[in-house]
């Protein structure tokens, strides 16, 4: 398995007796392990799982790859007497997400190395399997947007659409939503985070609904506006420059770009159609285990781009007082370009 091999070179790397792997998504990612405690001991010749009694069971059926050992005490203090029973003493941890306290007890009986996006790294390029799990969560986006157009009126608040929404995505065989829903209407449309509210939606109101499904533990996120009663030519003309930044990123991102290369495809169209202060975040993410990973899109991103990583398209215009638009689709970097894996229509609707 290709992400054994890349934790074995790790280990050789840095003369690792042990990799420590705590973090929920990277140990699910090396292990298949679900549960919601436990951690990863890596070394040269063998794969440990702990977690605790509650664990036991799904522990050693879904880390098949792993043996299980059963966790006796508090996990660190487990993870400690075990590391030590087994003569291991320099160990690799992930330094951003350990806490202070559990460095303090490891630092005191081994000799510990910060590690940071060692696994994230692995993570960047998704297998087959992860790819069909992303595509199974972004159809089910699509098919609730579809829906949800159908069920928005003026008089509905916002939190009425995000309730409506989240339960069709359960419906559809999502296991929840993938991060908080965002329903921004009307003036609050300029807030790129404006997660729903008990703001009634009126008649005249830009809506951006931004929303992902949960398929299996991989995520997607997509991002629509529209219209509701009327649009006004002001912000008919910010849909469509954040829809044209957005149609020539997915048209020109290809692999062999840096993150910052493909940023600036997006921010270019809109600075000079004058928004380029009304556009103050990146250009997207990864995508995957976590909502946000690794690659950023962004003018601070030196990482290129490579075949097999998922990522996000999200140009915006957000506008103090008026409003906002944000398009947003999930693609798969391919030797070719990118390929879209959301679909849903970006023809302004009115509802
Ligand atoms: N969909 C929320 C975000 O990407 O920040
Ligand atoms: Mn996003």
């Amino acid at each position: 398995m290709i992400k054994f091999d890349k934790i074995q070179q790790l280990l050789e790397r840095e003369s690792l007796d042990a990799l420590l792997v705590m973090s929920a998504e990277n140990r699910r990612y090396l292990s298949e392990f679900t549960g919601s405690s436990g951690a990863l001991i890596i070394t040269k010749e063998s794969r440990f799982l702990m977690s605790d009694f509650r664990y036991k069971a799904q522990g050693a059926e879904q880390a098949e790859e792993f043996e299980f050992i059963l966790q006796e005490k508090g996990l660190l203090e487990s993870i400690v007497s075990f590391m030590n029973s087994k003569g291991l003493k320099r160990i690799g941890f992930e330094g951003e997400h350990v806490n202070y306290n559990t460095y303090s007890q490891l630092s005191k009986s081994f000799d510990v190395v910060p590690l940071t996006g060692e696994v994230e790294k692995i993570r960047l390029i998704k297998t087959d399997e992860e790819l069909d799990l992303i595509i199974k969560a972004c159809e089910i986006a699509d098919q609730s947007y579809e829906y949800i157009l159908t069920y928005v009126k003026a008089g509905m608040t916002e939190l009425e659409v995000k309730n409506e929404l989240e339960a069709h995505m359960t419906s559809l065989g999502a296991s929840g939503p993938s991060f908080d829903t965002i329903v921004a209407s009307g003036h609050r449309g300029a807030l790129p985070h404006g997660v729903a509210s008990d703001k009634v939606i009126e008649d005249g109101d830009m809506v951006t609904l931004d929303f992902g499904a949960w398929y299996k533990g991989y995520a997607s996120d997509i991002t629509r506006t529209f219209a509701v009663g009327s649009v006004s030519p002001e912000m008919e003309e910010i849909y469509n420059i954040v829809l044209e930044s957005q149609l020539k990123s997915l048209d020109e991102i290809k692999a062999g770009m840096t993150g910052k290369e493909a940023d600036s495809i997006a921010r270019d169209v809109i600075s000079a159609k004058g928004h380029g202060e009304h556009f103050g975040h990146s250009l997207g993410h990864g995508l995957g285990l976590e909502v946000h990973e690794l690659p950023g899109l962004s003018q601070k991103s030196t990482m290129t781009l490579e075949p097999g990583m998922v990522i996000t398209i999200e140009p915006g215009i957000y506008v103090d007082g008026l409003g906002g638009v944000r398009i947003e689709d999930d693609a798969v970097v391919t030797e070719k370009g990118l390929k879209k894996l959301t679909h849903s229509s970006k023809k302004l609707f009115i509802v």
